[in-house]
């Protein structure tokens, strides 16, 4: 990938800056997820693809026991701490998402040894592209590699996410990690949550590509509005439960039972609750239309979540629905809705390769003349997870 080797040697020079080691370079890619909104953290399927946009990760071993780290993204700043003084609780601040990664695999695999590590990404921060997810599965992939530990993406996947949520302190579910590690070229990844079974299903990068759109608008508190929803959804199961003892996440609610109970739950709970049933739907629908090679059929997929995540889940901004319109209006466009938790932040949508170039001039037009922001298109095809950098 061109990019990332231009990505590589720019982290080579930034880290030679401040370290006379010789590093290695690895990359991770940043995910958009195109089915299965706010489902893995209730046991349901996800959708998603690995980008070829991620975090670069150059790191060497030291001769005492310090991490010595820095960050293109955050520059002057730099972290020097002893290994040992990893934990919880000790930060908050950018660093949290890369110590988080060290701390949880030196639990897993044995103390680290001293270490200088440079981060860059050319991921956007906080747009729902999983820049912070990119940075923790790239950190425990180069750990694993430096060790040379015996482990698998499973346990890569467990590890980058006890590092969001309890080194940074997120309650989020397993979609990001799982996209990025386990992702392939030139497919989607349809991921069971609760299972953790995977199929790797087939998209036609010959004929369709993937637009990545920023709104440029992020809710300042999304991570608490987040962990909100989470709450949500947790209230509503043990709700549910009350009457359907055998239900274990909402994933289990069928829709009949959603509509025989409803009426226990507050309105709001009611409304979280009917996404996730329909969401869950819409993930099957859209792996049989995927299978069948149906772009239209999967592309009314995402389309009809984008109006759950904006009706019932609320988790779309006024810019995000604006993006999604007009993305939609443009002819071999499939399909659109926002990407990641929302809030803010991107829309996803599926374009007929042949229509990129309208696509490209329309929808930043559009949401221009209606918002006043500027915003321009980006093209990916599915990409394949963590790799060294030789
Ligand atoms: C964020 C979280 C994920 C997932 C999505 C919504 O990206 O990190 O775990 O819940 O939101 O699908």
């Amino acid at each position: 990938m061109e990019v990332t080797a231009a990505l590589a040697e720019q982290t080579l020079d930034f880290f030679r800056e401040g370290s006379s080691k010789a590093p290695r370079i690895f990359f991770a890619p940043g995910r958009a997820n195109l089915g299965g909104a706010h489902m893995d953290y209730n046991g349901g399927k996800v959708m998603p693809v690995a980008l070829s946009k991620g975090t670069c990760i150059a790191i060497a071993p030291r001769d005492d026991h310090f991490l010595q780290l820095r960050s293109a993204q955050f520059p002057g700043e730099k972290i020097e701490v002893p290994m040992s003084e990893l934990k919880p609780g000790r930060t908050k601040t950018w660093s949290a998402y890369s110590e988080g990664a060290l701390y949880c695999a030196s639990q897993a695999w044995g103390e680290l040894p001293g270490l200088d590590i440079f981060v860059n990404a050319d991921l956007p921060m906080g747009r729902g592209l999983s820049s912070s997810a990119s940075v923790e599965c790239g950190m425990v992939f180069a750990i694993s590699k430096l060790l040379e530990a015996k482990t698998d993406a499973d346990e890569m996947i467990r590890l980058a996410h006890r590092a969001e949520s309890e080194y940074v302190g997120v309650r989020c579910g397993i979609l990001d990690q799982a996209a990025i590690l386990l992702a392939e070229k030139d497919s989607i990844l349809l991921f069971d949550c609760l299972e953790l079974t995977r199929e790797h299903l087939p998209f036609p990068a010959d004929r369709v590509a993937i637009a990545v759109v920023d709104s440029g608008v992020q809710r300042e508190l999304a991570n608490s509005a987040f962990n909100e929803r989470v709450a949500e959804c947790t209230r509503a199961l043990s709700l549910l439960q009350e009457q359907l003892p055998g239900v274990t996440c909402l994933r289990d609610v069928k829709r009949k039972e959603f509509e025989l109970q409803r009426d226990r739950l507050p309105p709001n709970l009611a409304r979280r609750v009917k996404h996730v049933v329909g969401e869950y739907e819409r993930t099957q629908v859209a792996a049989q239309a995927l299978r069948a090679g149906n772009l239209a059929g999967f592309g009314e997929t995402m389309s009809s979540a984008h109006e759950s995540l904006r009706d019932l889940f609320e988790v779309s901004t006024p810019e995000l629905d604006i993006l999604v319109d007009a993305s939609q209006s443009i002819d071999g466009c499939f399909g659109a809705r926002l990407t990641g938790a929302g809030f803010g932040g991107c829309i996803v949508a599926v374009v007929d390769t042949n229509s990129k170039g309208v696509f490209n001039s329309q929808v930043p037009e559009i949401y221009e003349k209606k918002t006043g922001r500027k915003t321009e298109v980006q093209w990916f095809r599915p990409s394949q997870g963590p790799m060294e950098i030789t």
